[in-house]
């Protein structure tokens, strides 16, 4: 008998988060990944990474029975109707994606099919390239459950957008559902989950074929990064013009609806694990079917050139940079998370090292995993007032709630020599640049000026 309602196969972000959320309306979730140790923590209540209201709703999940990682794969099939599967597709040095952690468990889950004797949904959530589900998910699961797809089992593929620091809401709240089918009773029944799960809040559902639902996933992540190196682009056209600042223009092409507000924030460029590679694989992918996607590219150079400006700012402004004590306020690639991979404060902290800069650095919760990689390089504060005591220069690399609030008298009281770079444009420009020496992104100068 069945006893629970989907299964999740890989506990990593998307795979936690979708678990959690779906238990926490009551859908009854068993969830598997190969890392023991991590389901362990999980059944305890106790979240691998840090997402906010993500802890406390697994461990409501976890005490009411609604959701429980199970330490067999084949238990979390035979249990269920319905896999997702969430495992990773990290990036090959070439930057075309590696597939293997969904062969192993697609081969594992066709081998559990095997011994199955009523009809089985399975649904690709992970991030693959346009045609994976048809041409290796597909005959994987029916050459290891000797059955036939659309027949004895359904696929889809289900793309996921939900983002790191309000992934719980973007959950329950999606914009809409991709539905990428294999065939008609696949997609309805699909369909059918989602619309039981969210009723009368379903979001627009839309049903496609398989390899179209995986170039959306592509198609959507790609655009996020070029308005980003779109804007970044005319912050650094901006700084050349006397008196412009990208953030009046962005805020103005932002209110024609054509073009919305959203992802017009000019900075430092886009990091995460998501968007770098996404942009990178499809970029590998669209080489290798003989189209050279020179656009996706020149996105790419353009976010790659952006966290050095505040280096060369900060060099230029201090007159070199050996032996200059340099506060970073902001690790995590975004605020709300203590996450750092692809995050542009490693870049930028690598150049300043390079430059024999003395860094210090403090963020409210990325300082342990930013710790792994820059083993006794750099010095942490536990403050912000810790991290900028006699420096020359400071850097805002993460747009965090609590720097917004910071008055240019913290920066005079504490540091040697008060410059601030803000390269997330959180500051008022006018509040700082009378009382301290103060750059941002996409600020010309000289500021005042009659043009
Ligand atoms: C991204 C997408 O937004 C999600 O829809 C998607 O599901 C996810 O990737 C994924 O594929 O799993 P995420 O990586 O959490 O989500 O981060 P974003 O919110 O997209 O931000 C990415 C980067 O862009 C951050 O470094 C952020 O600081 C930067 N950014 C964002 C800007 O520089 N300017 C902006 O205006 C917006």
């Amino acid at each position: 008998m069945t006893s629970y309602g989907v299964s999740i196969i890989g506990m990593g972000y998307v795979g936690l988060c979708t678990a959690v959320g779906f238990a926490s309306k009551a859908c009854k979730v068993a969830a598997y990944d190969i890392d023991h140790e991590k389901l362990a923590l999980i059944n305890r209540g106790i979240a691998p990474f840090y997402e906010p209201g993500l802890e406390k709703m697994l461990k409501k999940t976890v005490d009411e029975h609604y959701l429980i990682c199970l330490l067999e794969l084949e238990d979390a099939i035979l249990k269920t109707d319905i896999t997702f599967i969430a495992v990773g597709t990290p990036s090959k040095p070439d930057g075309s994606i590696d597939l293997s952690q969904v062969e192993e468990a697609v081969v594992r889950i066709g081998d559990t099919l095997r011994k199955k004797n009523k009809h089985h949904l399975i649904v690709v959530k992970s991030t693959v390239i346009p045609g994976t589900t048809e041409n290796m998910v597909k005959p994987l699961l029916e050459k290891y459950s000797g059955k036939n797809c659309g027949k004895d089992f359904g696929l889809c593929m289900n793309p996921e957008f939900l983002r790191e620091g309000s992934a719980i809401y973007d959950t329950l709240h999606p914009d809409r559902i991709v539905i990428g089918e294999h065939d008609k009773k696949s997609g309805d029944a699909l369909e059918l989950f989602y619309r039981s799960f969210y009723g009368e809040e379903a979001p627009p559902i839309i049903r496609t074929n398989l390899s179209t639902a995986e170039l959306i996933k592509y198609a959507n992540n790609t655009f996020l990064a070029t308005k980003i190196s779109f804007i970044n682009t005319v912050a650094n056209i901006c700084e050349k013009i006397p008196g412009a600042d990208v953030k009046t223009v962005a805020g103005a092409i932002g209110l024609d609806k054509r073009i919305g507000p959203l992802f017009l924030n000019a900075g430092l460029g886009y990091g995460g694990y998501c968007l770098p590679k996404d942009l990178k694989a499809l970029i590998a992918f669209s080489k290798r079917l003989g189209y050279d996607p020179v656009l996706l590219k020149a996105v790419e150079d353009v976010n790659e050139a952006q966290p050095n400006k505040v280096v060369e700012i900060a060099r230029v402004l201090l007159g070199g940079l050996k032996d200059k004590k340099v506060a970073i306020l902001g690790l995590a690639f975004k605020p709300n998370t203590d996450d750092i991979r692809g995050a542009v404060s490693v870049k930028i902290i690598k150049r300043l090292l390079e430059e024999k800069a003395k860094v210090v650095a403090y963020d409210p919760s990325a300082t342990d995993n930013a710790r792994k990689i820059f083993r006794g390089e750099i010095d942490f504060a536990a403050s912000v007032a810790d991290c900028l005591k006699d420096t020359d220069c400071c850097i805002i690399v993460t747009e965090w709630e609590e720097f917004k609030n910071l008055q240019p008298e913290d920066f005079i009281e504490r540091m040697r020599n008060p410059l601030v770079i803000d390269g997330r444009r959180i500051f008022k420009p006018e509040l700082f640049e009378d009382r301290l020496k103060f750059a941002a992104i996409g600020l010309g100068q000289p500021r005042k000026t009659d043009l």
